[in-house]
Order: C-alpha cells, then structure tokens, then sequence
C-alpha cells in the first residue's frame, strides 16, 4: 500500500525522502512523488512508474535544496497509476500526500467545484487538499480539523502549507502513522523502515491525532485540539534486519531467517519445560472458561490460523474456528463474552482484520492479537498481544511471519490443554520440548534447497498446478498454492484431498502437475489413494512427505522428502519446500520476487 514519508531538518530533505521511500518500496506502489518547501512556491515533482522514474525525473527539474518535504509511493486506489494521479496533490497554498481512502469524496468534489474549484486528477486525495485548502484562513490546526470533520474513510496525512515554512502537519485515521524523533530532525512516515537509517525513537499517532513536526519539536494534538504527550518507542529492528545481508531477495533472507525467528517466539514463552502466557496478557482463568476459539485472519495470517485451529482442536478439545477477515467483519457472527478471537496478523494494520477485531470486541469476546510489529493498531486495540518475533518482514510474500504465527497458535493451544486438563503434563511437556527443536530441523531442509530449485526448474513451465492435502495438509496446500501464484503469477488452486473428485479432477489430464503433501500418519493412507486417483487421470505428482513415508513408485514423480517430528508440528517443516518452490519459480521465470505486481505488503484499505 501507499508509503508516506515527511522530514524536517538539518538535511537535504529531498535525498531523505528517496531514501526513506526506497525503505518503503516493499509495501508495493505504482508511482510516486515529493513536495518541497523551500524559498518560494512549494516544488512537487512526481511521476507514475518506480522510484528510479522518479529519480530521472528529479535529474531533468533538480530540486531545491532544502531542509524540509514531504513523499509519497502510491498504490492506486481512486484513478489509475499516471502522472496525474500520484502525490502530492495540492490546492492553492497547501500540498498534502495521503494513504487510505476517502468515502465522500465525489460529493466533497462537487461542492468545491460548485465552489469554482477546478481538479487535475481523479483521485480522492486531490479532493482532501483542494478542501483543506477551502477552509485555510491562516491556521493550519484548525482548518485540518474543520477538513477532517467533513470527512468520512481513512487517511494518514502528511500536509506542507506554503506560508508554514520548514513545518510538516501531519493526521491519521485508521491508516498507520508514526512521527520519529532525532537531534534537531523529526521524521513522519507511515512505516518505520524509512527512519530506522536516521533513528530508533519513534511515537504512534492514534486515531484522530494530529501533529505539527518542526526540526526541534514535534507536538501531538488530539481531535479536539488538546496537546497530548506521546509515550516515546524504541525500534528494535535495526538497519541490517532491514536490507538483503547478501541474499539476492528479502523473500529468500525471510525464508533463511526462520529458524531464528521461532526461536525468538517460543524460547521467552517456555519455562521449567513448559508454555507460558501470563505475560503476554492471557490468564489461565480465560482459558479455563473460553467455550470457543475463532481464529481471524487474511492471506497467509488466515492460513496460519487454520492450521492453529486444528492444533487447538486436537490438543485442547475445545471448538475452534477460521474466518477470513473481510467475511467475519460482515456476517453477524455469533461470538461473545467467555469466547476467545485470536486475531493474526504480520503487519498489525490490515484494514479488515483490523475491523474483524473491533467488532469481536463489540461482541464481548476476548481478542487476542498475534502481531509482529509492535504498537501497530491490531496490537494496541485488542485485549491482549502475543507478539511474534520475526523482525521486519520486507518480501511481500509472507513467509517466517506465517511460521512464528504458527509457533504462537502452537502455544495457545499447549497453553489451552494444560490448563484445561486436556492433556497430561508431560504431554505438554513432550510437545513443548518438539516445538523448541524444530529450528534445529528446520536448518537442513534450508541447507539442501538446490532440490528445490531442481524441481522448480522442471515445473517453472507449468501454466497451472493443483496443491492437495488433508486437514493440516490442507492448509498448507492453500499457502503453497497462495505463495505460488503471489509471485511467479502461475494459476494454482488447492483442494482438500478428498475433495478433488466432487469436481475439480475433471481438470486434471496428462502431464497437469499436482503437489500432493502427506505428513498426517493417521490419514496417510486417505491422501495416498486421493493422489493416486489424480495420477491415474494423467497427473505429473511431486510428493511432500516425512523421511520414513512410503511412497509407491506409482504415486510421485518427484519425492520430497522432510525430517520427522509430531504430525500436529509438521506444518513448521513442511511450508519450508513450498516456499522455496514458489521463489524459485519466481526467479526462474523473471519475476518480480520481493514487489509482485498488484500486490501490497500492508493492505490498509477494504
Ligand atoms: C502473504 O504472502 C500475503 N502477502 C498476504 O496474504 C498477507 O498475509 C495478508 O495480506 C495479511 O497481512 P497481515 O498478516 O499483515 O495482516
């Protein structure tokens, strides 16, 4: 989605906007802009395409140099990627760049136009600065507020007025915002990637807050235009988390890195052997008297929360449910009080899953977000936060995010059946040790990925695939198959096993390729005469399985084959291959790996 990027210092202001765009590239974008506020009329250069287009741009027409500005990466929402309609947009005294959505605008528009204003783009956002330009008389607070007031959606702002020099106004309402703090700078964006290269220091606007950024000051104001004093964080993440490390892609380094990672989720959480969750907020006493789990997500969060489910299910013996965010947040559902919603979510700002855990709340139940960036809105608006330790996560495909989620919902559920009594204490104690040794697994599947690699070179000509597997291999089937077509743009779909045959086998003929993965011993057998029923029709099979599985010639072409561990923590195993097909698919095929087309990293609108 969109990235904002304001400074105000003793810098170049325009080198520090590329550069903190350029640490917001992950989130994808179709153009993008600056606006500077140097002698005289506010220069705004921008252009659709990436940044280098931008860059050329700001060769042709060099900016002034000065020390104050505003950026921008698009992602279209209102008007197609074009010069037009990238930011900054402006009225006649202000320039503002803008993320989120604004729901009135067409009407907003009219009466400025009946008001003689004339637009140059389509967008919403040229809306939000032609009307904040309307109501400035001289006081930028107090316009910003009667604009706001106007204004129904979401946005995070970052406002230059022409007659406020070396000041960045800046508002947020439901789209992410955070103002960072140096020695005589102060920074604005709406991630904190594009500070961590200038400073750690940083504070999250709330809702409706506004802020005024001056290179020794930065004041926070509520709605209502009261002074608010902001609690100061510090980014852990430090540059380095952020950059490749010698990988020739974010997804790669990510999918290197989980081994690490899940030993940053669980370690903290296990002691004397066993899960703990006190200080994560979650008390046994809610557990106890939880009579449902309802595990809430999108993409690969909502993936994650299936296989959680089923682990929930099986240890704790207590209903669980998945919903996908967007289809929860609209259908009633039927969750209150002594219900737990598990909320999970990478980037903490997903606009639906966001709106999923308002309405759980409403309801009474319990929400318990399973986030990873710390004081994102997902975390600081539910009851509770269990944090997973992923460090950044710049690829926008998901990849050691999906496994410390996985490693959280496999602590809940431990945690559940303790408690619970629903298993014994040295069961717990046997699974809690086999969670902590997976990373030790983990490693030599990374190691020997050129078999991956083999295998994605004989299939990367493919024009479709299937992904099958039954109840967890179900799950990880939908995000292999999700991975897959997110960044080599091959069609793929994923069944439940036992499915295929109610319809979707009518596909499959000679040479269609199908990913069958079975690492589920009690259903082993079940998955085994699904794939060979899509085999007998033609079917080109390459099997995910463990070590000692045995695979009748007749049922693969190609063997994947994975170290052994419990069937419930298989998924933390075997999501390894399938990752690392679906990249190098990717690169075989000359794609965009780390930004795919269409794609965000923080999906912040509906
Ligand atoms: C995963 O590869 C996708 N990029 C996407 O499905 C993602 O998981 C989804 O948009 C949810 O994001 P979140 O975890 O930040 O809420």
């Amino acid at each position: 989605m969109c990235g904002i990027v304001g400074y105000t210092g003793f810098r170049n202001a325009a080198e520090v906007l590329l550069d903190g765009l350029r640490h917001l590239e992950y989130r994808g974008y179709d153009s993008a802009g600056i606006a500077l506020a140097g002698e005289g009329p506010l220069y705004v250069a921008k252009t659709q395409g990436k940044l280098s287009a931008l860059d050329a741009l700001l060769k042709q027409n060099p900016p002034p140099v000065c020390g104050c500005g505003i950026g921008h990466t698009r992602w279209a929402t209102h008007g197609a990627p074009s010069d037009q309609n990238s930011h900054p947009h402006s009225g006649r005294r202000v320039t503002l760049v803008h993320n989120g959505i604004i729901e009135n605008y067409a009407q907003l528009k009219l009466f400025l136009e009946k008001a003689g204003r004339s637009f140059s783009s389509e967008t919403d956002s040229e809306v939000l600065a032609q009307l904040l330009d309307h109501h400035y008389h001289g006081d930028p607070l107090e316009a910003i507020r009667c604009t706001l007031a106007e204004v129904r959606g979401s946005y995070a702002l970052a406002i230059l007025f022409e007659d406020q020099p070396g000041k960045i106004f800046a508002a947020r309402r439901e789209s992410p915002l955070i103002v960072g703090y140096g020695e005589g700078e102060q920074f604005v964006a709406s991630d904190i990637p594009a500070l961590l290269k200038y400073t750690r220091s940083y504070s999250v606007l709330d809702e409706g807050e506004m802020a005024v950024l001056e290179n020794r000051r930065v004041q926070v104001f509520n709605a209502f235009g009261q002074p608010v004093e902001k609690q100061r964080l510090t980014a852990e993440w430090d540059m380095e988390a952020a950059e490749k490390g010698g990988y020739p892609h974010f997804m790669l380094k990510e999918i290197h890195e989980q081994a690490d990672a899940l030993r940053a989720t669980v370690e903290p959480r296990v002691r004397g052997g066993l899960p703990f969750l006190d200080e994560d907020g979650i008390s046994d006493e809610l557990l106890r008297r939880t009579r449902q789990v309802v595990l809430v997500g999108c993409g690969t969060a909502m993936h994650a929360g299936m296989v959680g489910r089923q682990a929930i299910e099986s240890l704790a013996r207590i209903p669980a449910h998945t919903d996908i965010a967007s289809e929860f947040r609209y259908r009633d559902p039927l969750v209150g009080p002594d219900d737990l919603v598990v909320i999970v979510s990478q980037s903490g700002e997903t606009l639906d899953t966001l709106a999923a855990l308002k309405l759980a709340r409403e309801k009474g139940a319990f929400t318990l977000a399973v986030v990873n960036v710390v004081g994102s809105s997902i975390a600081r608006a539910a009851d509770a936060v269990l944090y997973t330790h992923a460090g950044p996560e710049i690829a926008v495909a998901s990849t050691k995010a999906y496994s410390v989620q996985l490693a959280a919902l496999y602590l809940v559920a431990l945690r559940l059946a303790l408690v619970r009594r629903a298993q014994s204490e040295e069961a717990v104690r046997g699974l809690t040790e086999a969670l902590r040794g997976i990373p030790a697994l983990q490693r030599p599947i990374l190691e020997e990925c050129s078999r991956v690699k083999y295998l994605a070179s004989r299939y990367m000509n493919s024009s479709s695939l299937f992904f099958m597997g039954r109840q967890m291999d179900y799950a990880l089937a939908l995000e292999g198959s999700l991975k897959l077509k997110e960044i080599s743009y091959i069609h793929s779909e994923a069944y439940a096993a036992g499915e295929l045959k109610h319809g979707t086998i009518s596909l499959i003929e000679q040479g269609t390729p199908v990913v069958a993965i079975a690492t589920q011993r009690h259903i082993y057998e079940k998955t085994l005469s699904n794939v060979k029923e899509a085999r007998t029709r033609g079917a080109r099979v390459l099997f995910v399985c463990k070590e000692s599985a045995e695979v009748p010639a007749e049922v693969a072409d190609d063997v994947l084959r994975l170290p052994e561990c419990d069937d419930l923590l298989m998924p933390l195993l075997a999501i390894l291959p399938l990752q690392l097909f679906a990249y190098y698919m990717s690169v075989l095929r000359g794609c965009d790996v780390d930004k795919p087309r269409n794609l965000a990293k923080s999906v912040t609108v509906e």
